[in-house]
C-alpha cells in the first residue's frame, strides 16, 4: 500500500530516536500542534528522546496540546501504572507543556458513559490531531480497541481480552489486579489524525504488524484498518519488519533530521 511509509530501524534506540525526529519536525514547523499519544513499553525511549531535545533547546511543548488514546478504569491519575501517571513521569514534567493542555479520559468517572461524552466531546473542539501515535497490540489492537466484529467509533469502555490483560500483567506488582476495563477512543477518532506514526519494536509483534498493513482490512484485526489512512508512517526495528519483503517496504528507509 503506497499510504503506508516505512521507516526501518536497526534496534530499539535507533527507532525511537527517529520516532522523536518526526514528533520534533512537526513542533519545529507548527509549534501549537495538538499531539495524540500513546502509552505501553513502546514509545518509552520516543519520550526519552523528546525530553532530551527539549533538554538541548531544539524543541518546545509550550503551545503545543496533546491527547492520549485511552485509560483503564478505576485507577487514579496518582496510581503509578495508570496512564496519566506514566504521561506525566515520561514527558509532562519533564517539558514546558502546559498541563491544562494535556488530556487523557478519567477512567475514575463514576459515570462511564458521560466520561465518554465528556471526551467525545473535547476531541472534537481540539479537531483533528496532527500527528498521532500509536504502538501494536500482540493481538492487533490499536489503541485499546481489541479484535472484534466491527469497527469502533468514539470513546467508548471495553473489556480487556485475557491476552492484553496478560501482557499488561508484567507493569503491575505481583498480585495486584490488573484492570479489565479501559476507556480508549474509538477507531473512527484514530482515524481522523492527519497523520498517524506506528511504532513497532520486537520479532513477537513481526507477524502481526504484516498482517495489519498487508492483510485483509478487518476489524479482527484492529490495527489493518490503517492501510485505508492516507498518511500512515511505520517505524519498526529490524526484527519487527522481518515478515516483510523488499518491494513492500517500497524499498525506502529514510529519516528525518532535526
Ligand atoms: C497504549 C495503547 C496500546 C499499546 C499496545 C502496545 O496507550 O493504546 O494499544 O500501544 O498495547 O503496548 P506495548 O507498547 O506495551 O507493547
Amino acid at each position: 500500500m503506497r499510504n503506508i511509509n516505512y521507516i526501518a530501524a536497526l534496534d530499539y534506540q535507533d527507532m525511537s530516536s527517529k520516532a522523536a525526529q518526526l514528533i520534533a519536525a512537526q513542533l519545529q514547523s507548527k509549534p501549537d500542534s495538538l499531539l495524540g499519544l500513546a502509552t505501553g513499553s513502546t514509545p518509552v525511549g520516543m519520550y526519552q528522546n523528546l525530553v532530551s531535545l527539549y533538554r538541548k533547546g531544539a524543541i518546545s511543548f509550550d503551545q503545543a496540546s496533546s491527547v492520549n488514546l485511552d485509560e483503564y478504569v478505576g485507577l487514579q491519575g496518582e496510581h503509578p501504572q495508570s496512564y496519566r501517571y506514566f504521561m506525566q513521569q515520561h514527558l509532562f514534567d519533564q517539558v514546558d507543556i502546559q498541563l491544562h493542555n494535556t488530556h487523557l479520559p478519567d477512567g475514575t468517572a463514576e459515570d462511564v458513559a458521560a466520561e465518554c461524552s465528556r471526551y467525545d466531546r473535547l476531541i472534537e473542539e481540539l479537531g483533528r490531531a496532527d500527528i498521532q501515535v500509536l504502538g501494536l497490540g500482540h493481538n492487533g489492537h490499536i489503541a485499546f480497541n481489541e479484535p472484534s466484529q466491527s469497527f469502533s467509533g468514539n470513546t467508548h469502555c471495553v473489556a480487556l481480552t485475557d491476552s492484553t490483560i496478560e501482557a499488561n500483567r508484567r507493569f503491575f506488582k505481583q498480585g495486584e489486579q490488573v484492570p479489565s476495563h479501559a476507556l480508549t477512543m474509538g477507531i473512527k477518532q484514530i482515524m481522523g489524525a492527519r497523520q498517524i506514526i506506528l511504532l513497532v519494536s520486537g520479532g513477537q509483534k513481526a507477524q502481526m504488524l504484516h498482517r495489519a498493513m498487508t492483510g485483509e482490512i478487518t476489524p479482527m484485526v484492529p490495527a489493518s484498518v490503517l492501510q485505508l489512512h492516507p498518511c500512515v508512517t511505520v517505524i519498526a526495528d529490524t526484527p519487527a519488519l522481518a515478515c516483510f519483503d523488499k518491494e513492500e517496504l517500497d524499498g525506502e528507509a529514510y529519516a528525518v533530521e532535526v
